[in-house]
């Protein structure tokens, strides 16, 4: 495999998680929208499966919409409710409350709160929408995954308590091409990757479902019977990553590709598909 990621203190966080579990209702767990099932951790669906849970599919203003609806429909499920969530959101608090009335309903009281574990891997956006439910900058954000973050508790409502992830959840790669769309979203860390093969893996997939994209942002047209490297080579002709004697920069335009799909300047993208991830689990399985 390619992404090579050993992610430390798996056991801790699971102990902890496990621990914190006994006394919650309802598990949210914050998925990547343009890699849902990549940016999973299993080992929360694992533990939680037995209790209502929320999947929520953040960043949905990167994801490409059509595809989001269809991990929606894909999540939904009898005790289980997936809703679609970003940083614009106005007011998620009321979004996430909803969800947790429909999931768990009339469960929740003033003397007896519903008790919410808000869990997900590093950069999926935690922080951010912690700090929009309470309106401070109480947990602190950063796009290099390893930061470790307190707890916190916060009252959704009169009946709905809301805990934060208990440990590092970090991401656990199961099939290979998860682990490149980990990597292309900023979710595993710099050394753990060779940023020029996860380009082109990513490139290879834009080709794929996105040309008009690409072209809208690299102006490289047609790009019919092109390999990806090829690809890669006229969008570094095109924005200038030349090195001394003509050569392209493969690294500094493996760079740009990969900073304009994490910003989304190269569009609202997803990465992968269920039936694809279906299939890539059943491929990663039979090897
Ligand atoms: P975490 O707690 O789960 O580790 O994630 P965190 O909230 O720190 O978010 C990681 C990055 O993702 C931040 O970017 C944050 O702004 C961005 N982000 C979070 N939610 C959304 C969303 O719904 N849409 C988009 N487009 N971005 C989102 P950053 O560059 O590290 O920070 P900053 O530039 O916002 O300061």
């Amino acid at each position: 495999m390619a992404i090579q990621w050993f992610p430390g203190h798996m056991n801790k966080a699971k102990k902890e998680l496990q621990e914190r579990l006994g006394e919650i209702d309802v598990v949210i767990e914050m998925l990547d929208a343009r890699l849902p099932a990549s940016s999973a951790n299993p080992m929360i669906a694992q533990l939680a499966k037995r209790k209502p849970s929320i999947k929520a599919l953040n960043k949905q203003d990167l994801a490409d919409p059509a595809v989001t609806r269809q991990w929606l429909d894909w999540y939904r499920k009898p005790g289980t409710i997936a809703i679609g969530l970003d940083a614009s959101e106005k007011s998620p608090a009321q979004k996430l409350i909803e969800a947790c009335m429909d999931v768990a309903p009339n469960r929740g009281t003033i003397d007896k709160p519903l008790r919410v574990v808000i869990c997900g891997i590093p950069n999926v956006g935690k922080s951010t929408l912690i700090n929009s439910i309470t309106g401070r900058r109480i947990a602190k954000t950063g796009n290099e995954p390893g930061i470790t973050k307190g707890q916190q508790r916060i009252m959704l409502c009169d009946e709905i308590e809301l805990f934060d992830t208990p440990g590092m959840l970090w991401p656990k790669i199961v099939v290979p091409q998860g682990g490149y769309n980990l990597a292309a979203s900023g979710a595993v860390g710099r050394n753990a990757m060779d940023e020029e093969e996860v380009a082109l893996e990513l490139l290879a997939y834009l080709m794929r479902y996105y040309g008009k994209e690409l072209d809208a942002r690299y102006n490289i047209g047609d790009i019919a019977g092109l390999q990806d490297w090829q690809v890669m080579e006229q969008i570094g002709k095109k924005r200038g990553a030349i090195l001394p004697g003509g050569r392209i920069n493969i690294q500094k335009t493996a760079e740009l590709i990969l900073t304009d799909f994490r910003s989304g300047a190269t569009g609202r993208l997803t990465l992968e598909r269920p039936d694809e991830w279906r299939a890539w689990e059943k491929a990663a399985k039979e090897a």
